[in-house]
């Protein structure tokens, strides 16, 4: 990766950086774009002599300028690019051994979550669920002599409630454990969490960094050097890699990211502030309204409050899908974070997983949808879900 990381990223802007960091033109013709090396395996001069690559599993040099990219944008020493963010996910767990505890955010994507209750917690890991918004005192509480790994998302999925993560980090130090944080609502451009004490960041790529609902990624971001080996080689020996045109596409997106997220925010704040003073949403939330309980966390370690919004229909799973169906603009759909706004129900969809009575105790109720707002034009964003709603729960 190294050469390719020949500019001082550290000294850009966040709009230079992805349009520059850890890329570089092709050395053979000039190419402006890292070119699609679409290989498996590499032709080598003499046996065991590779040039600089010998399998694609191992390594692959549009992997690598994606990786240089990701390294970039994150402001990490490294970064790990897998085939979906679930897999980048399972890479951090394999690092786990029968026995370790590890703490998690009780509202985490449902995919995460099943992923450690319906397959790791049977190799022995033992994975506990917990509120962590709450204080120092009440963390420290949580954690356990045999805690390995701190799992944190913030904003969280989906109920976006904003983890202090310096915080959590120095608690998570104390006892010897490492933090790991799913930064994936809030990029890279809103949030570094390495800066903020953070061992590792994870990123779904499918989501913002992708941005156009066309791939599947994941990626790992984090500075220390014996970590990266470790899970390279989990990488290498498992072989959660993505596709050299995935990377490419990813490469491409990242160009556009930080314009992206300037956008999604503004749409979302407008969104959000349309929303709280109609009568038809019983609660909206957002990381960026004052009124948001961890509104002064989310200043604090946040630039920007990202594009995504829950909120609460002041009606019953009936009318709530007749809203979702009635959107014009909006599609109804899991995922989040591309260029269209969608329309998410996480209580059948994206957290169907999530036990029915911890999703009850976290408030993932029927009434809620998760909102991804898109890059669209604001007003017709708010225009399509007040005419959902209206048409929804006329009497
Ligand atoms: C916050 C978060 N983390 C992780 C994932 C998993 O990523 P992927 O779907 O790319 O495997 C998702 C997917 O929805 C997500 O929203």
């Amino acid at each position: 990766m190294s050469e390719h990381n020949h500019h001082d990223a550290t000294l850009w802007g966040a709009s230079t950086t992805c349009v520059h960091a850890g890329v570089a033109p092709d050395p053979v013709h000039g190419a402006i774009m890292t070119p699609i090396f679409q290989t498996s395996t590499y032709v080598q001069p003499a046996p065991g002599q590779p040039i600089s690559y010998d399998y694609s599993r191992g390594g692959n040099p549009t992997r690598e300028a994606l990786e240089g990219s990701l390294a970039g944008i994150e402001g990490a020493k490294h970064a790990i690019s897998f085939g979906s963010g679930l897999a980048a996910v399972q890479a951090v767990v394999q690092l786990a051994r029968p026995g370790d505890h590890v703490l998690v955010c009780d509202d985490v994507y449902g995919g995460t979550g099943r992923l450690f209750r319906r397959l790791y917690a049977d190799y022995g890991i033992e994975f506990e669920f917990k509120d962590l918004a709450g204080t120092q005192d009440e963390i420290k509480a949580a954690i356990k002599p045999n805690t390995r790994f701190v799992w944190i998302e913030s904003p969280t999925n989906p109920l976006l409630k904003v983890l202090d993560i310096e915080m959590i980090a120095d608690v998570a130090h104390q006892a010897g454990a490492k933090l790991i944080v799913d930064n994936t609502f809030a990029s890279p451009i809103f949030q570094s969490p390495l800066k903020l004490g953070a061992d590792i960041v994870m990123h779904s790529l499918t989501k913002y960094i992708g941005g156009h609902s066309d791939i599947i990624g994941g990626a790992l971001m984090l500075n220390d050097d014996e970590l990266e080996e470790k899970l390279r080689f989990i990488q290498f020996a498992a072989g959660a890699v993505n596709a050299p045109l995935d990377c490419f596409l990813l490469l491409r997106s990242i160009k556009t990211l930080a314009i992206r997220m300037e956008a999604h925010q503004r749409n979302a704040f407008k969104v959000a502030e349309a929303l709280q003073s109609m009568e038809q949403f019983n609660e909206v939330i957002y990381p960026g309204l004052s009124k948001h309980p961890q509104y002064d966390i989310a200043k604090k370690q946040m630039s920007g409050f990202s594009g995504m919004v829950s909120v609460r229909l002041n009606g019953d799973f009936q009318q709530v899908t007749r809203f979702m169906q009635s959107l014009k603009v909006f599609s109804l759909a899991e995922s989040l974070g591309g260029v269209e706004s969608l329309a998410n129900h996480p209580e059948t969809m994206t957290h169907a997983s999530v036990p029915p009575a911890l999703r009850e105790q976290l408030g993932i109720s029927a009434n809620l949808v998760r909102l991804s707002v898109g890059i669209e034009n604001a007003q017709d964003l708010i225009d399509d879900l007040k005419q959902a709603a209206s048409f929804a729960l006329k009497s």
